[in-house]
């Protein structure tokens, strides 16, 4: 019995996700009641509109965020020198394409929508399915958006005050912060569509500035001309590991920070079941992808070192307005402090979206308290036909819907309950949490589970060999990012052991919690043939408990 795909067909009902609209929640989704399909096969036929060049988009448009703009000077800080500050980035770099490589093979063999949880309830059990989605919901989405928000509440604030001043204090960039996640939460609840026409435009805005930023950074180097008066350096005469630091721990602190510039390389996968020929698509995506990334950070990153002082890009978690300010002055500041931030909100705005219906998913089926399975002001999903159809609108509103909603959903049919905990615990990351600290808090939670992910598929290669794999990484391909990931969350404990501490009482937490809802959700239930946990729960009364199976 697949009893647990039901989960994953849920999640991300999107049916475009490049085209500017995402489906209304609650329409059929392709992948619904999938629970017969079993592995490899199923009934996935509707709604499979992703194209290679819609796939590469958006992960290209999901990994470039605030990272490559902000993990710098941590990197730096932590590797010691120029050189194997670059080396950092590489590792990172082909650490994330392995992962990604990994993740299309499974992708390929069980091509269904919601990622990681599908993969580690069929590999290992429902258990390991719901602790990522535990952990996903209650660290991982609010963890990364909360890094968004604080990135972008500093770009922000600098803006202002310009790229020179003082250090700033934290509280006037976190509540630059919260007004920016407060404002997405808001467009979210209120429309689906707002936000993410804008979303390529902000790509577009993305690449300039990572391109500007490469070019400047190669005249320079070229020329040796000085934009800030001061000395550059060198590229031929300095020592590019000087300075460099052995210990493994600083190493594996600068390679979280790196390896959260290029996080988001997982997110195909959760929408894999859209895709037209992902067996094909998904592999050619991920190693176009990539490497792209790889090489344009590289390259973003040589610029710096080129443009800069080292101690300044060490200093600052806003490289790119200094970049900006010692180039074109403060013009150049403020372009660059609000292409920068613009690019957060876009990022933020995804993020927010996807997090979104994962809470939502996951209180659908019982994972969590079902009022985060709700739409709206409580309306239940399956009344979504009668409510759009019926529902009589005044002109005006009518009006705005055709602005900012979906012609058939209206406005506020959106996951409400979901939206406001995820913002909730997103702003208490933000207010307990500051950039560094929170990047390693949400890179060991994350590769906890990539890696546990990754061991799957060699797991999957054992357990089931003749298993239909559309595409096959190399099997040294997990091996290496198996063993990097292990030697990364191992380093964790001795580099940031507050933060590891913190991740392990999640898990740990979240398996009472599994029993728990297993029990709620079964308990007045007679278990039907498809669905996760709250399938179950038609039937007996609870008070009826003797009866229950
Ligand atoms: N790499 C992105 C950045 O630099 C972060 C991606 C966050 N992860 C995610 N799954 N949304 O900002």
């Amino acid at each position: 019995v697949n009893s647990t795909f039901s989960f994953a067909a849920n999640l991300f009902p999107l049916s475009s996700t490049t085209g500017g609209g995402y489906a209304p929640l609650g329409a059929p989704t392709a992948t619904r009641g999938h629970g017969n399909g079993g592995l490899g096969g199923g009934s996935l036929e509707k709604h499979k509109t992703l194209t290679y060049l819609n796939g590469l988009s958006l992960i290209v448009g999901l990994i470039i965020g605030s990272g490559i703009f902000s993990s710098p000077s941590q990197v730096n800080a932590n590797a010691g020198s120029p050189g194997a500050a670059i080396i950092v980035w590489v590792v990172a770099g082909i650490l994330a394409w392995t992962g990604a490589a990994s993740y299309a093979e499974l992708g390929g063999a069980i091509p269904l929508n919601g990622g990681p949880q599908v993969y580690l309830s069929k590999i290992f059990g429902e258990l390991a399915g719901f602790l990522f989605t535990w952990v996903a919901v209650l660290v991982l989405k609010p963890g990364s958006a909360a890094i968004i928000s604080i990135i972008m509440g500093e770009y922000l604030v600098r803006t202002f005050i310009g790229a020179e001043a003082e250090t700033i204090n934290p509280w006037i960039s976190k509540s630059v912060a919260l007004v920016g996640l407060f404002l997405v939460t808001f467009l979210n609840s209120v429309s689906t569509k707002l936000g993410t026409r804008m979303n390529d435009m902000l790509m577009f805005l993305k690449f300039v500035a990572l391109l500007g930023v490469t070019i400047i950074g190669i005249v320079v180097a070229a020329t040796g001309f000085s934009f800030s008066g001061a000395a550059n350096l060198d590229w031929k005469k300095h020592d590019w590991f000087e300075g460099t630091k052995m210990d493994a721990s600083a190493f594996a602190v600068a390679l979280y920070a790196g390896l959260w510039a290029f996080d988001g390389w997982d997110n195909t996968n959760y929408v894999v079941g859209e895709f037209r020929n992902p067996g094909r698509d998904l592999p050619r995506v991920i190693h176009t992808a990539m490497p792209l990334v790889i090489l344009s950070y590289i390259l973003a990153n040589v610029a710096y070192f080129f443009v800069l002082p080292l101690d300044t890009i060490n200093s600052t978690n806003t490289v790119a307005v200094i970049f900006g300010s010692k180039v074109f002055g403060p013009v150049g500041a403020l372009i660059l402090a609000l292409i920068v931030s613009a690019s957060c909100f876009g990022a933020l705005n995804a993020s927010t979206f996807t997090s979104s219906r994962l809470v939502y998913v996951a209180g659908k089926e019982g994972y969590i308290p079902e009022l985060f399975g709700r739409i709206g002001s409580g309306t239940a999903v399956d009344q979504h036909e009668s409510l759009t159809t019926t529902r009589t609108r005044s002109w005006f509103t009518k009006k705005l819907i055709r602005i900012v909603a979906d012609e058939d959903t209206g406005l506020f049919y959106t996951p409400i309950p979901a939206l406001m905990l995820n913002c909730t615990l997103t702003a208490a990351y933000v207010c307990v949490g500051e950039f560094g600290t929170l990047v390693t808090f949400y890179g060991v939670a994350g590769y906890t589970f990539y890696f546990v992910t990754v061991l799957g598929l060699i797991v999957l290669r054992v357990k089931e060999p003749n298993l239909e794999r559309p595409y096959k990484t190399w099997i040294t391909t997990p091996i290496i990012f198996c063993c990097v990931s292990l030697f990364l969350l191992s380093r964790a404990v001795f580099a940031q052991p507050l933060q590891t501490l913190l991740v392990v009482a999640f898990v740990v937490v979240g398996v009472p919690v599994y029993y728990w809802r297993r029990y709620v959700n079964g308990r007045s239930a007679v278990k039907r043939e498809v669905g996760g946990m709250r399938e179950v729960r038609e039937g007996r009364p609870w008070w009826k408990f003797w009866q229950r199976r």
